[in-house]
C-alpha cells in the first residue's frame, strides 16, 4: 500500500509559441486549468497503475481552487488525508507550454507549504512513501526520517532539483532525478556515472527524456530506452514516471520491468493535455508496451 506525501496544485496552462524570454510579452493561445502538483500527479499515476489503495497526504486551501483537485484524485481512486488551510490558499501553478512541447512552470505553494511533521498519518499498513519537494524540507525529512524508522520503503522524487540534508539522502531508499536535478543533487556537472557515484543510496533511477532511464541498483546498472512519440504537454511526465514506478515496485515487479512500465506510462502522458488529465489506467499502458518493441537505449 502506498502513501505519497505531497503538494496538489491547480495548473493554470497557456499554449503559446514559444516560452516568453525575461521581459518580453507572448501572445498565447488556448488557455484551460488542469489539476496538477508533483504529488497529486505521483498519487492518481499511482492509483491508475493499479495500486490499490493509493493514499495521499495533502494540504487544501478551504477554496474553489481545491475542489477540482479534490475530485480529480477521488476520481482516480486516490483515499485522501487532506489538511485544510483556511489562512492559505490552494497551490498553483502558472505554466506556458510552447508549440514544441517544453513547459515553463512557476508555483505558488500556498496550502503545500503548510504541511509540517506531525500531519503524516500511521503508516501502519504501508510498504511505500512516496516524496517530492514541493512541500517544506524540513517536512519531507521528517516523514522520510519516520517511514525509515517504521520498515516503509522511502522513495524520494527530488523535484524541483534542490539539494537534500544529509538525513534526507540517508533515509532515502529510492531516489528519482532527472539529469538535472541529478546535478543538483550530487552537487557535480560531470557524467551521470560521475554524479551517480557521489551519491549513495541503494536505488537511483536517473530519467532522460527521451532518451529514456537509467538505473543504479547495488551497483548494477540498468538501461531503458525511451518509447517513440511525438510529445504535445509534456508537463507531469516525469510524475506519471514516478507514481507508475512505485506502483509498479509495490505489486512486485522487478525494476527493469517497472522501468519499462514507468516509461511507457510517462510517455503516453506527454501525448496528451494536462497533467493528471493525461495519466493512463495500467490497461493501456499494458497494451501501449505490448505494441510498441522495446526500444534500445541510446
Ligand atoms: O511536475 C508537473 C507539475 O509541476 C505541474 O502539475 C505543476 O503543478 C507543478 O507542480
Ligand atoms: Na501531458
Amino acid at each position: 500500500m502506498i502513501l505519497v506525501a505531497g503538494s496538489a496544485n491547480l495548473d493554470f496552462v497557456v499554449r503559446a509559441h514559444h516560452i516568453p524570454s525575461p521581459g518580453e510579452t507572448v501572445l498565447g493561445r488556448d488557455f484551460k486549468t488542469f489539476p496538477g502538483g508533483k504529488g497529486a500527479n505521483q498519487a492518481v499515476a499511482s492509483a491508475r497503475a493499479g495500486a490499490a489503495p493509493t493514499h495521499m497526504l495533502v494540504g487544501l486551501g478551504d477554496d474553489a481552487f481545491a475542489v477540482p483537485l479534490e475530485a480529480s484524485l477521488k476520481g482516480a481512486g486516490v483515499q485522501l488525508h487532506t489538511i485544510r488551510t483556511p489562512d492559505h490558499p490552494t497551490g498553483t501553478a502558472f505554466i506556458c507550454v510552447s508549440d514544441d512541447a517544453e513547459n515553463a512552470i512557476t508555483v505558488a505553494p500556498g496550502a503545500n507549504a503548510q504541511l509540517r511533521p506531525e500531519h503524516l498519518p500511521s503508516l501502519q499498513g504501508f510498504t511505500h512513501l512516496l516524496l517530492q519537494l514541493e512541500t517544506p524540507m524540513e517536512t519531507v525529512t521528517a516523514y522520510a526520517t519516520a517511514a525509515r524508522a517504521q520498515g516503509v520503503t522511502v522513495v524520494l522524487n527530488a523535484a524541483p532539483a534542490q539539494s537534500l540534508p544529509a538525513e534526507l539522502l540517508a533515509h532515502t531508499d529510492v531516489l528519482v532525478v532527472n539529469e538535472g536535478e541529478l546535478a543538483t543533487v550530487s552537487g557535480h556537472t560531470g557524467s551521470i556515472a560521475e554524479c551517480l557515484a557521489r551519491i549513495n543510496v541503494p536505488t537511483m533511477v536517473v530519467t532522460l527524456g527521451h532518451h529514456g532511464s537509467c538505473a543504479r541498483q547495488h551497483g548494477a546498472f540498468t538501461l531503458q530506452g525511451a518509447y517513440p512519440i511525438t510529445p504535445v504537454d509534456t508537463t507531469g511526465a516525469g510524475d506519471t514516471f514516478c507514481g507508475s514506478l512505485v506502483a509498479a515496485l509495490s505489486q512486485g515487479k522487478t525494476l527493469p520491468d517497472a522501468l519499462q512500465f514507468a516509461s511507457a506510462a510517462s510517455a503516453i502522458a506527454c501525448t496528451r493535455w494536462g497533467a493528471q488529465s493525461s495519466i493512463p489506467e495500467a490497461a493501456e499502458v499494458t497494451a501501449f508496451i505490448a505494441q510498441h518493441p522495446k526500444t534500445s537505449p541510446e
